[in-house]
């Protein structure tokens, strides 16, 4: 029996009355108006949230995304079925207020950090004070089987060295890498501005006793750069196969230059420089300037260290990454390889070693990186405060 026939038995009247009762129901007629006053309240939240929220708020949250945004050139990935031997692995952490409890002053600007291969020492300089911390690893042979071979270990002796030198202004010190045939340390000033308008780095040769850096002869590199804060960030010495002693500096910007082109991954520079008296005073002359594979995506280039003069590491800030590859000196300086290494990450993947500044190999299979301060009035996503100001120890896959 069909509703039609159904509807026979029953008054006609009803029957209207039910049809129209139906249509006004179940019709999309009726459900327009609860629909469109759901609409309006939606409209209206998100109205609100980017309208009329507080300006502070709203700012506050856009610098977070920005700050959260991807730096240029590689990614980590986290769902690498490589993820192992493509992130080092945290052995030690130690901040740098720890280690030094009675230091006078509250903050650790580290920019670098040397280990002579075969030494039970590293150096540290910061880009805020004039001392160097000097840190060292336990002596005896037992001891130094243990934990990787620590290079650092907070209950071995650690020191802070005062500057022989003039010590007035902020330190500026930006490397430290090792002559080895002259068995002193080169301390570089990333870019001072020199009287003829040039932005040009410093180098001060110098030794260490017990309790003073001493500060010797002052040289200044020829090579010019066109922003004040973007100069060398890393530095090691080479010697090339024909004995030619070498300068080797890392500059901080892709093209060794500041602003957008600086930050075009994957166009890293290394400046390649000799040591020559003119006049009576010391210069770094600059030989060449030598291309990293542009598989060294880097956004920017914060530290370099060697081992065994045979592997070089390039770390970058940015990018919280290390570049490890080959070095050549055949004829001059040459870096080939494509492997990089992530520092660890959170568990979203995300950076947490968002400032390191140097890196030492301790052995062939430890590194050893400084980390600075963050910085400071926004500038920087509130995670990255647990590892800066530190020492850490990784190891390497
Ligand atoms: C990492 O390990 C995998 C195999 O386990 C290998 O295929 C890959 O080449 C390794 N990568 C590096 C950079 O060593
Ligand atoms: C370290 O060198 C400084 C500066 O040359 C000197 O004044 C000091 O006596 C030396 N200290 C030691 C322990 O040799
Ligand atoms: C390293 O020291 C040697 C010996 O004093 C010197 O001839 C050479 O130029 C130095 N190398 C650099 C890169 O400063």
């Amino acid at each position: 029996m069909d509703s039609r026939e159904d509807s026979l038995l029953l008054p006609k009247s009803f029957v209207q009355n039910a049809q129209r009762r139906s249509t006004q129901w179940y019709s999309p007629k009726t459900w327009r108006i609860p629909f469109l006053l759901t609409v309006a309240i939606l409209v209206s939240l998100f109205a609100y949230i980017f309208f009329w929220e507080p300006n502070n708020m709203r700012e506050s949250r856009m610098m977070i995304r920005e700050k959260s945004t991807n730096p240029n050139g590689h990614n980590k990935d986290c769902s690498s079925k490589h993820f192992k031997n493509e992130t080092l692995k945290t052995v030690m952490e130690f901040p740098f207020n720890g280690l030094f409890l009675q230091h006078g002053f509250s903050e650790f600007e580290a920019s670098d950090v040397v280990m002579v291969q075969g030494s039970s020492e590293a150096f540290v300089v910061f880009d805020n004070v004039f001392s160097i911390a000097r840190l060292r690893r336990p002596q005896s042979h037992r001891a130094s089987n243990t934990i990787a071979s620590s290079p650092v270990r907070p209950q071995a002796p650690s020191s802070l060295l005062k500057w022989s030198g003039d010590t007035s202004g902020k330190s500026g010190f930006e490397c430290i890498a090792y002559n080895e045939s002259a068995q002193v340390y080169l301390v570089v000033q990333e870019s001072i501005s020199h009287d003829d308008g040039s932005e040009r780095a410093v180098t001060y040769d110098v030794t260490f006793n017990e309790t003073t850096a001493v500060v010797g002869t002052r040289c200044v590199a020829d090579f010019a750069f066109s922003h004040s804060n973007k100069g060398f960030e890393g530095a090691i010495i080479v010697t090339t196969k024909q004995g030619t002693s070498l300068l080797v500096g890392l500059c901080e910007g892709n093209y060794c230059v500041g602003g957008k082109k600086g930050r075009k991954a994957g166009n890293g520079r290394l400046v390649v420089m000799k040591r020559v008296m003119q006049d009576g005073s010391c210069i770094y002359e600059t030989v060449d300037v030598v291309n990293l594979p542009p598989e060294v995506a880097f956004e920017d280039y914060s530290a370099i260290a060697i081992w065994d003069e045979t592997t070089v590491a390039i770390a970058s800030q940015q990018n919280s990454a290390i570049f490890i590859g080959k070095l050549d000196l055949d004829n001059g300086v040459k870096v080939t390889g494509e492997r990089i290494v992530d520092f660890p990450r959170n568990d979203n993947c995300e950076i947490k070693y968002c400032n390191v500044e140097g890196i030492a190999f301790a052995n062939e299979n430890t590194i050893v990186s400084v980390s600075d301060s963050m910085k400071d009035d926004g500038r920087q996503d509130f995670r990255c405060r647990e590892k800066d100001e530190s020492i850490d120890v990784f190891q390497l896959m």
